[in-house]
């Protein structure tokens, strides 16, 4: 039988056991459909309470351009050195750290950055996590990169689900989401086809340590009208 997005939901809801918060992750490379697929995840576990299940981007963790420039790594912009990987496996700890009993933060609303996609910078205080949160779903490229830091995000991670689409679908996409925020279609192709391409290269070499591959037809029932 097909992977459905029943099933995605029915293994989500397993995830945290005892007292115990989880942190599912979700990688796959740039335009897989892992934002989808997490807001996707989180309306639907919600349901009407809407505090079991929290979305914690790992774009909140793009270094600012100020320090990309700093580091003359602007034109880099997306590959794993220009994310904050330390702050962000920091953050996973902090979280699951305020899920369990006793807990540093425990009681208090944890936050996370999030990215502003108009302006292209990571934004403080932007995602509340509340005490009730019992899944935390993170998302982004380079969670199972295996190198530095990234290597202590996975470990903060219960369990990581990878988006899977064929490559021209996903191409297609990207180009179409550069367009609407701004880009002309000769330089959407270009960042698509440069810059992206040598992260999502990157990000497809991960996919044989996750814990579950997401076929996009895992998605029919949510995936956003074209
Ligand atoms: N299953 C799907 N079917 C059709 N279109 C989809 C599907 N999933 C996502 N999309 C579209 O593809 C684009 C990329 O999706 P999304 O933003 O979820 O990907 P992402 O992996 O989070 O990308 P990024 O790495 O850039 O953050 C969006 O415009 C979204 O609407
Ligand atoms: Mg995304």
């Amino acid at each position: 039988m097909p992977l459905t997005f029943d099933d995605l939901l029915t293994r989500a809801r397993a995830l945290p056991r005892g007292g115990r918060r989880a942190i599912l992750g979700i990688a796959g490379s740039p335009g897989a459909g892992k934002s989808t697929l997490a807001e996707a995840l989180v309306r639907e576990l919600n349901g009407t309470d809407g505090t079991w299940v929290a979305h914690v981007p790992m774009d909140g963790f793009h270094l600012a351009d100020a320090e990309l420039d700093r580091l003359g790594l602007r034109d880099r912009k997306g590959a794993p050195d220009t994310f904050d990987a330390a702050g962000y496996a920091a953050l996973l700890r902090r979280l699951r750290e305020q899920g369990s009993d006793g807990g540093g933060d425990a009681g208090d609303t944890v936050y996370a950055p999030g990215f502003e996609r108009v302006l292209e910078q990571p934004l403080a205080g932007a995602v509340p996590v509340p005490p009730t949160a019992r899944l935390v779903v993170t998302e982004g490229n380079y969670l199972l990169l295996g190198t530095g830091a990234w290597t202590r995000v996975r470990s903060w991670l219960d369990e990581v689900w990878f988006c899977e689409v064929p490559e021209e679908e996903r191409v297609r996409r990207l180009v179409a989401r550069h367009e609407e925020f701004g880009k002309s279609p000769e330089e959407a192709v270009a960042w698509v086809l440069g810059t992206d391409q040598r992260n999502a290269d990157l990000v497809a070499a991960t996919r044989d340590r996750a814990d579950l591959v997401v076929p996009e037809t895992a998605l029919a029932r949510v995936a956003p009208p074209r």
